[in-house]
């Protein structure tokens, strides 16, 4: 089989790549080791900067986005019972949108069957070869057969766990990482949200995060021991912990249901570079990874996704390869800069076990810091909102 672009990954950087290069006539062959029910029902992200909202439409998939999305001016900081709001409107000018990761790859993926694209799904021992070959192959098996899909490139949209990073030979490929002491308990009620924009709490219990999908279904997080078992936090525990993080006030508040979605997720801060090797390019969490807190994970991969797709639509269009070959190095740039938001955040929101007491107070005082400062707010309004794409 033969294609331009062998797509590996159909999570929202590899369904996005795909239909923003079939909006320029070039084909692609898409490969997932799981289905489409799956891809759809994997609940992860929830907000969408500007950018993201913006590529999404121009892909032709914002319709329901517009629609359904909830635009949100603003978002709370609470620091031990103490809220700051952070005016995203008024200190940048733009917003962002509440939008599930599972609405944004259903959206995909329907617009990507109806155009007739080209899936490979539920597929095993998916693997790259010949990256510096004209013609790089996937080689996987679908349906119990053998299967090679020959390309002029291959994007590696395979998430943190894929193969596509994997087949860098070790002496090229270079990795910065950090893990955190502590992950995410995740739940999903069928509830209205605790308010009607987000509440990142810090508390001397830990983290706390209250989230929504829509004016009815709410998403809360709270931090916990990247050991804990899901069955020792009952929805009654889930509850009583986080209204003592959210504050009585807060709690007052609170709608409490059964749960239809339960998780731990654990923290952690992850780049490789280089993004290209040869014919082989990486996108979204197959190059990098952020903890959760100041959600970036999602809209880092769409940001990838839109640089990529103008450096391969530059090589076919127009015989210019400028941008391919500056691809890794425009998107590390700014994939450092949501990095180093991303661990500002988490750093300042989070208790960590071995927290020395002035470590506890620079917490508190970069807290007070942002809350008196327009300068400092307007810094954390500048990265929520997404910074430029270059
Ligand atoms: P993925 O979505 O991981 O997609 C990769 C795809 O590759 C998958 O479909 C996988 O099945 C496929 N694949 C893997 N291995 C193979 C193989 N061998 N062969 C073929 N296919 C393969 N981000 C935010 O912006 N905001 C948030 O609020 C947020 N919350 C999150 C909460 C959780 C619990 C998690 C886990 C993540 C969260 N993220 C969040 C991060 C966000 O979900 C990811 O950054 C995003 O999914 C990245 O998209 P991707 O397409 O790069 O990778
Ligand atoms: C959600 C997740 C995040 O990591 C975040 O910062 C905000 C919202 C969410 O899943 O709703």
């Amino acid at each position: 089989l033969r294609t331009q672009v062998a797509v590996i990954g159909a999570g929202p950087a590899g369904l996005l790549l795909s239909q923003l290069l079939a909006g320029a006539g070039i084909e692609t062959v898409v490969i997932d080791r799981k289905d489409r029910a799956y891809i759809e029902g994997r609940i992860r992200a929830g907000v969408l900067e500007q950018g993201t909202v913006d590529a999404l439409s121009e892909a032709g998939v914002g319709d329901r986005l517009r629609r359904e999305g909830l635009v949100h001016d603003g978002f709370d900081l609470c620091f031990d019972g103490d809220r700051h709001r952070i005016d995203l409107r008024a200190l940048t000018g733009k917003s962002v949108t509440v939008y599930g990761q599972t609405e944004v790859t259903k959206d995909l993926f329907q617009r990507r069957f109806a155009q007739a694209q080209q899936f490979f799904l539920g597929v095993s021992d998916t693997r790259p070869e010949g990256l510096k070959d004209a013609r790089p192959r996937v080689h996987f098996t679908h349906e119990g057969r053998g299967i090679t899909v020959e390309a002029d490139f291959i994007a590696g949209c395979d998430g943190f766990h894929g193969p596509a990073r994997q087949s860098i030979p070790p002496e090229v490929l270079r990795t910065f990482e950090r893990v955190y002491p502590f992950g995410w308990l995740g739940i999903m009620v069928e509830k209205p949200p605790v308010s009607h924009e987000l509440i990142y709490a810090n508390h001397a219990r830990g983290f706390a995060l209250a989230s929504m999908r829509s004016q009815t279904r709410s998403r809360y997080y709270l931090q916990c021991g990247v050991q804990e078992n899901i069955a020792d936090w009952p929805d009654e525990r889930f509850w009583e912990e986080l209204s003592l993080r959210l504050g009585p006030d807060t709690a007052a508040s609170l709608q409490t249901g059964a749960s239809f979605e339960k998780s731990i997720a654990p923290l952690r801060s992850f780049v490789a570079e280089p993004m290209r090797y040869g014919n082989l390019f990486l996108a979204g969490d197959a190059a990098h990874i952020v903890p959760p807190t100041g959600a970036k994970g999602l809209n880092l991969a769409v940001a990838d996704v839109q640089l990529l797709s103008r450096a391969l639509i530059a090589h076919y269009r127009d015989n210019n390869d400028h941008y391919i070959d500056t691809y890794s190095q425009t998107v590390l740039s700014r994939v450092w800069k949501v990095e180093r938001f991303s661990w500002q955040l988490s750093t300042l929101m989070h208790q960590f076990p071995d927290n020395s007491p002035f470590e506890q107070r620079m917490q508190r005082a970069e807290f007070d810091y942002i809350a008196g400062s327009e300068a400092a707010a307007r810094s954390i309004a500048e990265n929520y909102v997404g910074l430029p794409l270059e």
